[in-house]
């Protein structure tokens, strides 16, 4: 962890050494946006910075906790354990995961935790997904807890939907608490059948955030999942994931030109995670530039998530030889692009491509993925 030099340990924090640690990584999306929460597959990998929580056990029915990430003194932030309210910043993402935990009858005694994260903060990396499975991971160490690794994954999407307020879906826990890098996640977030596709040698991995945060995001992603909800109304269905493209086209009439796009990105967006996880696992490497060429122009034109920063990216990245598709990835309204690149190529490309935004744009891009 690349920590500032005079960030306190656990040892200075709580005057005792911790009882375990445990770590979770960030993700990036290789295919399939704002599917997860309309019933329907991603296709998620771990990407190399992780989120770490050292812990210890209390007894006194409190949780004191401290972030290397947002702290700047060195006073943890305490709450009680069973007193959860939102409202205090990234300590909300802890009292979640208490609270969820409580919910499902598990009652912790209390706890002293350190975390300190590589996952960058607004890049649609998932920091938040990292910060609750390592805190659940940890938690689970520390006390024994019977939990698989995809309950943890449910626990986490629970605190963020209920506590912290952000009504995202399943990808991101279950990415960062079963994906691992080099290899892709395959998911039905409807069954939550999974299946771990490696990525072809040929290729490598490239993550550039375009420096525009998505911070902002929560209400056009709020506004997304409306726009969804509203179009499976008019169609007289449960989720998107119960059409295909003919039902679609039947049901047009019904469906005003905007909600149709929303529908169309959808559907599209579904059949592209197949046909990505088929030319993986066939190793056929040509099929993957129109899928991803196509889902970029989908979250841009149908489902309107992009911005003209990550355009820019995503065209500077099309332009290069090497490349084999580039697409935004996460949720979108700026964040991160994912880059398929031949292998061995990745430092060279993303260092051209990132030079090239800066210079035609002024914004300092940061390179995350190959990680210097
Ligand atoms: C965010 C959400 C995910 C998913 C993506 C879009 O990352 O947390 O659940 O909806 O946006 O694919």
């Amino acid at each position: 962890m690349n920590e500032r030099a005079s960030a306190p340990t656990f040892e200075e924090l709580f005057g005792r050494a911790p009882e375990v640690h445990a770590t979770a990584p960030g993700r990036v999306n290789l295919m399939g946006e704002h599917t997860d929460y309309n019933d329907g597959y991603v296709l998620p990998t771990a990407i190399p910075q992780r989120t770490r929580v050292d812990l210890a056990r209390r007894d006194d029915g409190t949780a004191q906790v401290w972030s290397a990430d947002v702290e700047s003194g060195p006073t943890p932030s305490r709450y009680v354990l069973g007193e959860e309210a939102r409202g205090r910043g990234f300590l909300d993402y802890v009292q979640g995961v208490t609270r969820a935990l409580r919910e499902q009858g598990i009652v912790l005694p209390g706890f002293d935790a350190r975390i300190a994260s590589e996952v960058p903060v607004g890049a649609g990396l998932s920091s938040s997904a990292a910060l609750s499975v390592a805190l659940l991971r940890a938690l689970r160490l520390a006390f024994g807890l019977p939990l698989d690794d995809v309950r943890i994954a449910l626990l986490g999407q629970r605190a963020e939907n209920d506590l912290v307020g952000a009504p995202v879906g399943v990808m991101d826990p279950m990415a960062s608490s079963l994906a691992t890098s080099g290899s892709a996640l395959f998911l039905d977030t409807r069954s939550l059948a999974y299946e771990i596709v490696p990525i072809p040698a040929a290729i490598e991995l490239v993550v550039i955030d375009s420096g525009v945060p998505h911070s902002h995001a929560t209400g056009s992603y709020r506004a997304r999942r409306a726009e969804c909800a509203r179009a499976c109304a008019l169609l007289g269905v449960a989720s998107l994931r119960d059409l295909t493209l003919a039902d679609l086209d039947r049901g047009a009439p019904a469906l005003p030109e905007l909600l149709l796009r929303r529908a169309r990105h959808v559907l599209t967006e579904n059949a592209r995670v197949l046909a990505v996880v088929a030319a993986l696992r066939s190793g056929d490497i040509a099929a993957l530039p129109p899928l991803f060429a196509a889902s970029h122009a989908s979250m841009r034109d149908d489902f309107e998530v992009s911005v003209p920063a990550v355009d820019r990216l995503v065209a500077l990245a099309d332009a290069e030889p090497d490349v084999v598709g580039a697409r935004l990835t996460g949720g979108g309204f700026g964040g991160a692009v994912v880059i398929l690149v031949q292998r061995g190529r990745g430092g060279a490309v993303a260092a051209r491509v990132a030079g090239a935004y800066e210079a035609s744009s002024g914004v300092p891009p940061r390179v995350l993925v190959p990680v210097a």
